[in-house]
């Protein structure tokens, strides 16, 4: 959602924006602007992609070494070169991206108006422009006191950068809920939504925190205070990540290349904390805590979309090992729903991004009432990595593509290990049963490797129904989470309309969907609740339905009766989402890819959602 880059230094600023604004396209967005500083302030945007951007400044004077850029998911106003961002102010001194929502913007933008600002867009950031000018010129302050000013009247959330066309040696930014990092080289500093765009410059960088400023100057130390106007000092920190895991690496789609790279993604969420060896679980992050863990009467975790898919399989992991009660709330509805929370409770919040805002609001208030709060995110240095007591990284590396697959099988690889470790804290499993499921924990990225192998029979059932207009998918027990994972994945990429749901539940309404024309995705893997899932099955033929199947390999009874079947490697029942969920992602990728869609960048989707 939304991605900020600027550039203060020696160089040429537009390669660099532009470069770093393609890093952010995976955010998602639907138009892409950008302004240089040469003496004029000049601002270039353009509605659609970044090509766009770089089509209509072809014969543009871009020159100057400072300069801000921006990628818009619309909010407020629809998405068109004038909404794009940067703003002018009215005087046109001014410049300004923003990432998040003004929410009193209407209100402010009215005693504007009275004071004789007119506006040429419909957006939020358009008013906090003209704000922070009306400051500067009616206090008689400096921009960045006008930026600290504005920002006190202002309600919501915001990651913004000013350059202003008097002075070409500062940039001011600032953030609160959206986040912004700030890369420092050698006589120049970069500030980006993540650390995409900087990685490649540099290795140093620093994120702000919420409601600080910060003050950018060319060969100057970093400035940090917040918008109270105390004074920070700036904590510098290494970035781990490198600059292959932000390229393609051959494979036509990022969401390709990190379905594909699961073996290794998995192996690392594991790395350092399973010992199969030792027959123990390490879980560094959260070590503090495990006692508070193993004694929870209740544990309730936090997390959207996939996160919470995630999560569900997390709850019947920790309750069927380690007999603690576990509650999944999607953390929209938690937040105002007035829920039950003390200090006796614990938080666990899962986020690929870590700048999810409902969950992060959902930590907001759980921790307002004395909860403990745990993550599980996958960024690094991420605001809810930060907003959290302790938690453990997910490790699966960048992910790029907005539909999320390596990061769903890294959370719940986490969560397996937890429940792992809790359950061997507690007693509550054996230990001979213990040692069994990490040794098979273990096999599981070779298995994986093993699922992905050969896309023949994917690709010939996403041929047959790439054009149907639903699809219906179904599993039970661990394999509920899975079906709702799996129905998720395609519809967020090839815009076909598909359900999840408890299998057994089919015949409480959706069983009247199904006909001839209608698949039928059932996740159909041995142990558990088989024999009642191949009755389902049957149902469902007996109406006529087509049945895709996914089974363990070997299996007889289900590939009789199901129209196609896909075989998975044996493992243990509540092991089994880590392979189940592969050929599924598989399926949805392919029959996205054959409609021609963008399946990295699927409409109207942004990979972190920073607004409500
Ligand atoms: C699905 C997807 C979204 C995210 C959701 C939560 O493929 O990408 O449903 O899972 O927006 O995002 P995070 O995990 O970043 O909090």
């Amino acid at each position: 959602m939304c991605g900020i880059v600027a550039y203060i230094g020696p160089k040429d600023a537009y390669p660099i924006l532009i470069k770093g604004l393609k890093r952010l396209e995976y955010r998602g967005y639907d138009s892409a602007g950008i302004a240089l500083l040469n003496g004029s302030l000049n601002v270039f945007k353009a509605k659609g992609k970044v090509s766009e951007l770089e089509n209509l400044v072809k014969n543009a004077d871009l020159s100057g070494n400072v300069g801000i850029a921006h990628t818009r998911w619309a909010t407020h106003g629809e998405p068109n070169d004038v909404n794009a961002h940067p703003h002018y102010s009215q005087s046109k001194n001014i410049a300004l991206i923003h990432n998040g929502i003004i929410e009193n913007y209407a209100s402010l933008r009215k005693e504007l108006e009275a004071r004789g600002y007119t506006f040429q867009s419909s957006t939020d950031t358009e008013v906090l422009t003209n704000l922070i000018e009306d400051i500067q010129i009616n206090e008689e302050v400096d921009l960045l006191e006008a930026v600290r000013i504005a920002l006190n009247q202002v309600i919501g959330a915001y990651a913004i950068v000013v350059l202003a066309r008097d002075d070409k040696d500062t940039l001011i930014a600032a953030r609160k809920g959206s986040p912004l990092v700030i890369g420092i080289g050698i006589d120049e500093y970069f500030v980006a939504s993540d650390a995409s765009p900087i990685i490649e410059y540099t290795k140093n960088v620093v994120y702000l925190d919420n409601e600080e400023v910060a003050l950018i100057r060319r060969n100057k130390d970093l400035k940090i205070k917040t918008i109270r106007n105390v004074e920070k000092t700036p904590y510098i920190q290494k970035l781990e990540m490198n600059l292959d895991a932000l390229e393609k690496g051959g494979y036509e789609h990022f969401m390709l290349k990190e379905i594909y790279e699961q073996p290794h993604s998995i192996r690392d969420s594991m790395r350092g904390r399973l010992h199969p060896e030792l027959g123990t679980i390490s879980l560094g992050g959260i070590i503090d805590y495990e006692q508070k863990l193993v004694n929870a009467a209740k544990i309730t975790i936090v997390a959207c979309g996939t996160s919470w898919h995630a999560g569900l399989v997390g709850e019947y992991l920790i309750e069927d090992l380690a007999r603690i009660p576990v509650e999944v709330e999607y953390a929209s509805e938690f937040r105002y729903r007035n829920p039950i929370i003390s200090e006796k409770d614990i938080i666990i919040a899962i986020s690929q991004s870590g700048e999810t805002a409902d969950t992060l609001a959902a930590i907001e208030l759980a921790k307002s009432k004395g909860a403990t709060i745990l993550g599980i995110c996958n960024v690094v240095g991420s605001s809810i990595s930060r907003a959290t007591h302790a938690g453990i990284y997910t490790h699966a590396g960048p992910e790029i593509g907005v539909a999320s697959t390596k990061a769903f099988t890294a959370q719940v690889t986490v969560l397996t290990l937890m429940a792992l470790r809790l359950a061997q804290l507690k007693g509550t499993i054996p230990k001979t049963k213990f040692l069994h499921l990490i040794h098979e924990l273990g096999l599981i990225p070779d298995k994986v490797e093993q699922t992905l192998k050969g896309s023949k029979k994917v690709i010939e059932i996403a041929e047959k129904f790439k054009n149907v207009r639903n699809f219906l998918y179904l599993g039970r027990g661990y394999n509920f989470p899975v079906a709702l994972e799996g129905a998720l994945k395609l519809k967020e990429i090839s815009y076909i309309h598909a359900e999840g749901y408890p299998a057994a539940e089919m015949k409480h309404g959706p069983i009247a969907l199904i006909d001839e024309e209608m698949p039928v995705v059932v996740i159909a893997t041995k142990r558990g609740t088989y024999e009642k899932v191949v009755s389902n099955i049957q149902e469902v033929k007996a109406r006529k339905g087509i049945v895709i199947a996914i089974v363990t390999k070997g299996d007889v009874a289900v590939k009789g009766m199901a129209d196609y079947t896909i075989e998975i490697p044996e493992t243990e029942e509540m092991l089994v989402p880590l392979l189940a969920t592969i050929p599924l992602q598989k399926l949805s990728y392919h029959i996205a890819v054959m409609r021609g869609c963008n399946v990295d960048q699927p409409r109207n989707l942004a990979k972190s959602v920073t607004v409500e």
